[in-house]
């Protein structure tokens, strides 16, 4: 069911499908919920999913966009949500892939507690370095002045595996739509707060939960590396690199990425029924 919520003052979309633990989708830069789409089908069946536009985009309300936003921002908005009636009070499953990666750290530092374990997919934990944070700037003049459209250029080439451009021109034109559908100035006050994000790395070894890092083995955005060095910090870490894909391996192999994801959710489901006694 497509849903809105009232929450910090504007109003908030979200898909709420399927019943038991809560899985949350947090989608990557500058897409929608829509890209966790073929994992809604598979994890309602098992799980309570809440898969939200954040703030600015999809169908989402933005509020004040003409400033920057941060992540910390976005991580408030996802808390508030998880208050409302029917949801409040039980910890979640947080899967974030790349940007939503980064505001899945967020979300962390700041609601912790709520936090049943992390699925961080095509993310790094680092901050932009400074080549990159001038690269968003300049992304961000190009969509004030001419739209969605530039994100769009920018973004599309980067986002597959070589393969999936030959294979699934469906895909990667599914992903433009998104992308040139979304209201520019949530591109712009999310394209600002991926360049002013702190440094995650030096949180990871607090994170006691259980960890999924996932990434596409031909992701040219946050390589297979970036992974890597996640995993080095973290305490209880899993690492599945999906072939055939590139940044979004959940639509580039949906197969390989749904069964690493659920394997690891049956393990998590194991450890929390054998520490509940
Ligand atoms: C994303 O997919 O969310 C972006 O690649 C994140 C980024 O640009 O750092």
């Amino acid at each position: 069911m497509f849903k809105q919520a009232l929450v910090n003052g504007i109003s908030l979309a979200y898909r709420d499908e399927g019943s038991g633990p809560v899985l949350l989708l947090i989608h990557g830069f500058p897409l929608t919920h829509a890209m966790w789409n073929l994992q809604i089908e598979e994890f309602k069946r098992s799980y309570h999913i809440i898969a939200p536009d954040l703030r600015g985009f999809g169908q989402s309300g933005g509020g004040n966009l003409e400033q920057f936003g941060t992540v910390d921002q976005y991580a408030d908005d996802l808390a508030a949500l998880l208050d409302t009636p029917g949801l409040s009070g039980q910890k979640v499953i947080v899967m974030g892939l790349s940007m939503g990666g980064y505001v899945a750290f967020a979300f962390w530092r700041r609601y912790a507690r709520r936090v049943r374990a992390l699925i961080l997919c095509d993310t790094r934990s680092g901050p932009d370095t400074e080549e990159g944070k001038q690269d968003r700037y300049k992304l961000i003049e190009q969509v004030r002045q001419r739209g969605a459209s530039p994100a769009a250029e920018t973004m599309v080439p980067k986002l597959f595996a070589p393969e999936t451009y030959n294979t699934r021109p469906d895909l990667v034109g599914e992903m433009a739509g998104l992308i040139e559908r979304n209201n520019p100035a949530g591109i712009v006050y999310a394209a600002g707060a991926l360049a002013a994000r702190p440094d995650s790395t030096p949180d990871l070894k607090h994170i006691t939960v259980p960890c999924l890092v996932v990434v596409g083995q031909h992701d040219a955005l946050t390589p297979v590396e970036r992974s890597r060095e996640i995993v080095q910090e973290l305490p209880d870490w899993q690492l599945s690199i999906v072939p055939h894909a590139g940044h979004m391996p959940n639509l580039e192999n949906p197969a390989f990425f749904n069964q690493a994801v659920e394997t690891f959710l049956r393990g998590v489901e194991k450890t929390n029924a054998s520490s509940a006694f």
